[in-house]
């Protein structure tokens, strides 16, 4: 489903269409890993999503774009690993675009995901970044996730969906 955010802003699921532009928003902000280009491909073909070694191929890979007058202004995804059982989704590569930032863009396509987390029905939701990305990190401490042990290089943050929904309803 598509949903309006702002004045001209739709976050709407990756399309062929869009694809494009996502790849121009995701270069700009990741222009030393081209491993986001394999995971929008293979969120808009089910079949390839299962074929993902890194992450042990993936019962739900979604990705979704904020549009403006036409253009990708953000990307946001989501993703189910099957081999863990422990009911969490992921963030997936996530980006707004430099003219963008700074109004509130960021903090939505995260709330999008939390959504939509709880749609899917898992307990939790979690990401993986890195100690350069401060601002993303400020954003995930501010909606209320927690640090927790990262891997190697990385860091996890991560959110209860049932805390997330509590404080939205307070
Ligand atoms: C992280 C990112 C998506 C945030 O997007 P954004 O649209 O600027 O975020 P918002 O405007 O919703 O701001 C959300 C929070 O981010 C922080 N933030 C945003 N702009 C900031 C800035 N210029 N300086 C410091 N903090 C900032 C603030 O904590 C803000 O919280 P507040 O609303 O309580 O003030 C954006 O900075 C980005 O694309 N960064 C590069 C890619 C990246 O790091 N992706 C995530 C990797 S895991």
């Amino acid at each position: 489903m598509n949903h309006t955010y702002d004045t001209g802003i739709r976050i709407e699921p990756l399309s062929y269409r869009s694809l494009r532009g996502a790849y121009r928003a995701l270069r700009e902000a990741f222009p030393n890993s081209g491993r986001w280009y394999c995971d929008l491909l293979a969120s808009l073909n089910p079949c390839k999503r299962l074929g993902i070694p890194r992450l042990g191929g993936c019962d739900f890979l979604q990705y979704w774009v904020a549009v403006k007058s036409h253009h990708v202004i953000g990307v946001t995804g989501m993703y189910v690993v099957n081999l863990t059982y422990d009911n969490t989704a992921w963030i997936g590569w996530t980006t707004v675009r430099e003219s963008s930032r700074g109004q509130g863009l960021g903090r939505h396509l995260i709330e999008h995901v939390l959504s939509q987390a709880k749609q899917h029905g898992v307990d939790c939701l979690a990401v993986y970044t890195s100690p350069q990305h401060s601002q993303a990190i400020r954003l995930y401490r501010s909606l209320g996730f927690q640090e927790e042990q990262g891997r190697e290089q990385h860091l996890v943050f991560r959110e209860m969906i049932a805390n997330w929904e509590a404080r939205r309803q307070s």
